[in-house]
């Protein structure tokens, strides 16, 4: 039996994704985490590692991540004292979990080369992969694979295989609603009052919901600004700005049909929520 309470407890909402991941790692099916930035694809994964006590193994997508840089390589040192062989093996993140049961979590799978993503494809539905001069490793149970991509990211991405989709359950993740925004501020940020999480996470949706910001920030910056808040104290209208203005203003994007800069877009933001709370 999966006791998933450390997950629940460290995870505010998302009742729903919780259900299927605990349903996919039951049954073994690799999972595909879809979402924007900050809307916890790592923190679910790494909780839901903890949770089910096993070793977790990250690698991050970028251009140069080869297929051995995933699954292993060999020390050449010891090789040429022993030859090839599991001793003179260095594991990569896949090889490690599969080797250990643990999860392998592939962040940002698209910025990978798609023959890197084909190099783990053998592992996500058979369970084995097949090294060059040693042979097939098998997964022990528990073997776990998790991606994640975001769907807002275009630029430096490869489209990926039909046959890696096909592989995977996809969970879909958006930002969250205002009071799970609120909750998680008071999880992540010690001491923080209830007047600034609710400031904090009022200031994030608004730049959700502004015709000039294309892309809103996430509750990462909501707990940010929370965070140099609590330290600072909510009494000057002028410094909240400018908290504000240093946490936010790299985290968002303006329209197209606006001239005005992002920081000024912030500044506006703040005294919207200021006016308003
Ligand atoms: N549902 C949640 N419950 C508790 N904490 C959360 C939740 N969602 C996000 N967080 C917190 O928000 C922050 C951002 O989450 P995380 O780093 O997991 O996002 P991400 O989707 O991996 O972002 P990125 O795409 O930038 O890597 C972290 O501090 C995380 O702990
Ligand atoms: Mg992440």
């Amino acid at each position: 039996m999966i006791d998933l309470s450390p997950l629940k407890a460290n995870i505010i909402g998302r009742k729903k994704e919780i259900e299927i991941l605990s349903l996919s790692s039951k049954a073994g099916v690799p999972i595909l985490l879809e979402g924007d930035v900050g809307t916890g694809k790592t923190e679910l994964a790494k909780q839901l590692a903890a949770s089910l006590d096993r070793p977790f193994y990250r690698i991050d997508g970028n251009d140069s991540l080869n297929a051995i840089k995933i699954t292993g390589w060999f020390d050449p040192a010891l090789v040429l004292e022993k030859g090839f062989s599991m001793d003179t093996f260095v594991p990569g993140p896949l090889a490690g979990a599969m080797l250990n049961g643990g999860v392998f979590f592939f962040n940002e799978a698209n910025r990978a080369p798609s023959e890197s993503v084909n190099a783990v494809l053998s592992a996500l539905d058979e369970g084995v992969i097949y090294v060059p001069r040693l042979g097939p490793i098998k997964a022990k149970e528990g073997f776990l694979p998790i991606f994640t991509i975001n769907p807002r990211e275009h630029i430096g991405t490869n489209p990926l295989p039909r046959a890696f989709y096909d592989r995977c359950a996809w969970i879909n993740l958006d930002h969250q609603p205002l009071d799970d925004m609120i909750e998680i501020v008071k999880l992540r940020v010690p001491d923080v009052s209830d007047e600034i999480a609710l400031f904090s996470c009022q200031l994030i949706k608004t730049t959700w919901d502004h015709p000039d910001i294309e892309t809103g920030s996430s509750v990462r910056g909501a707990i940010q600004l929370a965070y140099l808040l609590t330290l600072r104290g909510m009494d000057d209208p002028e410094i909240i700005s400018q908290v504000a203005e240093s946490v936010i203003t790299k985290k968002i994007v303006s329209s197209p049909s606006t001239e005005k800069e992002e920081n000024i877009l912030v500044k506006e933001v703040v005294k919207m929520v200021l006016n308003n709370g």
